[in-house]
């Protein structure tokens, strides 16, 4: 099993380069204080997940791979014990912004955190699909521009509910990279709201410059916060460059402000997953259908069956099938083996070649052995199956060691729980349970023993022996002809 990471092909790219020099101290804050009140949760917006993870995971991860994680700065203040748990092994640093007041408000509070440093990128903890490249190319263009202020901007053939970019008019260049304001969907006039250039949320400030200059931010808006878009006009005002860098991959920039937005989201992380595993020689048929989190690797010539769900971090070895409708949550499946339909996998192993389902139920601390077989309706529990051994049919089997070359009959329970504690059965190597036994744990069956059909084992059995736990069976010759007789006089 240890050998599936190694054959997994590791698809860490190096991380981007930037045209800072090494005496620019560059930061990242990443907003996410907010409520999401349009979402209508008791979760905050941030803690959704898109694609497995939470929106929040998504930037930070992204962020990371431009600066290290102590020069991070979450910006938390609504639940924000709830998000810094759900997010604090990334290593990042966290900003309080106990009152929400708006955007410019968050990098208000910010202000003592990052004011060691030259540059800041900062990034919406709503919009998960950005790239560590594109965060990158901002920060270049910034440095290139030398402004105080650069907005990453795209073109949106709907673009309600964005802020919209002002662009300063030059007669020398129509295209000129300056901007002159940005004005809020509730503040914009019919005209504006025709433009198609959007605000994305991602910033580049020079510190400074931005301290200098945050505090001339007012609230006089129909939100009544601080808006820090509106620092594009108060830099300009101060003679200040703002320039904006637009992308050509608008989906980079898609904020998740309601479910609509989250739902669209999630389809094309997980679309853009699949492309991924298929360009790295993996089959799925039907990719729309199949849901496959962030963090899930599979090797290469393994198929995935439509309405797949593999989900967390489960890791998936080469020429494997899985088949439709199972669902393989944080399990691993080394080469070769076949999920059958309607499989449930939780915390699971799974080893080389094993054949699982249909209908199976892998429940955590399941370990199925090289070959073995887990048949129909099988539920499976903290529990070693053995190289080769079989339960193939209709079994309960937790808190158990089962070696190898077992059969383990249709029907066959493992009574594990005396209504207090949880008990372990061991059957050793080349075990034959017949059907329908049940096995009364604490319990051990000797290599190579023989379990009669139903029997109710309580007592261990030694190796060889046969053990049979039932009445013995007594026959009435004709006891049904004269029943019948009796009842039916004629
Ligand atoms: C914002 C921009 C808008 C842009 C859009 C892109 C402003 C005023 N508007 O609008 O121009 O087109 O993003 O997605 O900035 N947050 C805080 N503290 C606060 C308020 C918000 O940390 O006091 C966080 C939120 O959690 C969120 C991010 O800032 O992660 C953006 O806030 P949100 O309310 O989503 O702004 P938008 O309306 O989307
Ligand atoms: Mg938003």
């Amino acid at each position: 099993m240890q050998g599936i990471l190694g054959q997994m092909k590791k698809s860490r790219n190096s991380p981007p380069k930037t045209s800072a020099d090494a005496s620019s101290r560059v930061a990242i804050a990443i907003m996410a204080a907010g409520k999401g009140t349009r979402l209508k949760s008791q979760l905050p917006k941030v803690l959704h997940k898109v694609g497995g993870k939470p929106l929040l995971a998504h930037v930070i991860a992204a962020a990371s791979r431009v600066v290290p994680p102590q020069d991070v700065f979450v910006i938390i203040g609504h639940e924000a014990d709830r998000v810094r748990a759900a997010v604090a092994e990334t290593g990042v640093h966290f900003v309080l912004q106990s009152e929400q007041r708006g955007t410019g408000h968050a990098l208000m509070v910010a202000r003592d955190a990052l004011s060691g440093y030259d540059h800041v990128i900062v990034l919406s903890g709503d919009a998960p699909q950005i790239t560590p490249q594109t965060i990158a190319q901002l920060l270049n263009f910034h440095l290139d521009q030398q402004a105080a202020m650069t907005l990453l901007t795209a073109d949106l053939d709907q673009p309600t509910g964005y802020g919209r970019v002002i662009r300063m008019n030059s007669r020398k260049n129509s295209h000129s990279a300056e901007v002159q304001a940005i004005v809020e969907e509730k503040s914009a006039t019919l005209a504006q709201k025709q433009i198609k250039e959007i605000n994305a949320g991602f910033y580049t400030f020079a510190v400074p410059q931005l301290f200098g200059h945050i505090e001339k931010l007012s609230t006089a808006n129909p939100h009544a916060e601080y808006y820090l878009t509106d620092m594009a006009r108060v830099l300009r005002k101060a003679g200040e460059t703002v320039v904006a860098w637009k992308t050509a991959d608008s989906a980079e920039v898609l904020g998740a402000n309601t479910r609509a937005e989250l739902s669209l989201i999630d389809a094309q992380m997980r679309m853009r997953k699949c492309e991924q595993l298929m360009a790295e020689g993996v089959t799925i048929f039907f990719p729309a259908t199949c849901v496959i989190d962030a963090e899930v690797e599979i090797a290469s010539d393994t198929v995935i069956e439509p309405f797949a769900q593999i989900l967390g971090h489960s890791r998936i070895g080469a020429g494997c099938r899985i088949r439709s409708y199972s669902v393989i949550l944080d399990s691993e499946i080394a080469e070769g083996a076949v999920i059958r339909t309607g499989c449930v996998l939780d915390a699971a192993r799974v080893g080389p070649s094993a054949i699982i389902g249909p209908y199976s139920h892998l429940r955590p601390g399941s370990d199925i052995g090289e070959g073995a077989h887990v048949g129909n309706f099988v539920e499976t529990k903290k529990i070693k199956l053995g190289k080769g051994s079989k339960a193939n049919h209709l079994s309960y089997l937790g808190d158990a060691e089962i070696g190898a070359g077992v059969n383990i009959g249709a029907g066959t329970i493992t009574c594990n729980y005396d209504g207090v504690s949880k008990h372990a059965t061991v059957i050793e190597d080349g075990v034959f349970i017949g059907s329908d036994s049940t096995l009364v744990a604490p319990l051990r069956v000797g290599k190579g023993a023989y379990v009669a059909a139903a029997s109710c084992i309580t007592d261990d059995v030694p190796e060889d022996a046969l053990a049979l736990g039932r009445a013995r069976q007594t026959t009435k010759e004709g006891w049904a002809r004269a029943k019948r007789a009796a009842g039916n006089p004629k």
